[in-house]
């Protein structure tokens, strides 16, 4: 049965929101795509999937403009049954180490990052309540938000921002222990090419729709692990 999926920061075609809408608009669903300045690639989409792509504009660092984009999804979607909380943030610091990093660059990051999803996830609760089954909601953390594997001596805010989105949502988790409407985990997605120029190994593409299915295979599951990596293993914390 086709799904209805909130999906934000999609507005880069060579990003893993952008690809994930694509992914899901081929398998038959309903996108809400959200983007915090108009993209060309997304509008593109939109001529190509008119019925099924709706594209919201929502700033993640604003409670107001994330609950204007959650009052304009209810105006177009009965329900939604998943929200993947896809944007996120860096520092120009984000590579320095204590000595040249601006710890003002920290706050900025974990709002973005960290509070905009927990904003997401507030606003659009009751359309996810609508949900016939059970609606999954999906972090998208990373192995940088670890406390237990950290390595890094950078990474202050980045890693900053993961952690505390880890940190909601095994509040979450616990929040919705015994509802059987909501389902939340975070996931490190691998390391993918979503940047000119990078090497890592996973294509944004093909990985979305491995991302896809590991979601449908967790949608109903509140049993697993809450922080798992792309091929549905738990991480640790
Ligand atoms: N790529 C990897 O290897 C990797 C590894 C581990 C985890 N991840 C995680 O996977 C997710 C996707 O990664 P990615 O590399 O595709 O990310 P990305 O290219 O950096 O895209 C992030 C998106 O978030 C949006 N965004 C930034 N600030 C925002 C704000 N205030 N309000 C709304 N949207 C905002 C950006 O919008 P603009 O286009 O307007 O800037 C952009 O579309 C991220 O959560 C990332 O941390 C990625």
């Amino acid at each position: 049965m086709p799904q209805t999926v909130l999906i934000t920061g999609t507005g880069r075609p060579i990003g893993l929101g952008f690809n994930m809408v694509r992914r899901y608009l081929e398998h038959g669903d309903r996108v809400l795509a959200t983007v915090r300045r108009p993209s060309e690639a997304l509008d593109a989409l939109r001529a190509q999937y008119p019925e099924r792509l709706d594209i919201l504009t929502m700033d993640l660092a604003s409670t107001e403009s994330v609950n204007a984009a959650a009052a304009q999804a209810a105006a177009l979607v009965p329900c939604i049954d998943l929200v993947i909380n896809n944007a996120t943030t860096a520092s120009p610091d984000c590579m320095k180490e204590l000595p040249d990093f601006n710890p003002d660059y920290i706050a900025p990051a974990v709002d973005v990052g960290a509070v905009g999803p927990l904003r997401v996830i507030k606003a659009f609760l009751s359309l996810l309540r609508r949900s016939e089954g059970t609606a999954l909601i999906v972090n998208i953390s990373s192995e940088a938000g670890s406390i237990g594997r950290c390595y890094r001596t950078f990474y202050l805010d980045y890693g900053v921002e993961k952690a505390a989105l880890n940190m909601i949502t095994k509040t979450l988790h616990n929040y919705f222990k015994d509802d059987p409407k909501i389902n939340i985990l975070c996931l490190h997605p691998g390391w993918i090419r979503t940047s000119e120029g990078s090497e890592a190994p996973l294509d944004p593409y093909e990985h979305a729709e491995t991302l896809r299915l590991l979601f449908a295979s967790r949608q109903n599951d509140k049993e697993g692990p809450i922080f798992i990596t792309h091929t549905g293993e738990a991480y640790p914390w």
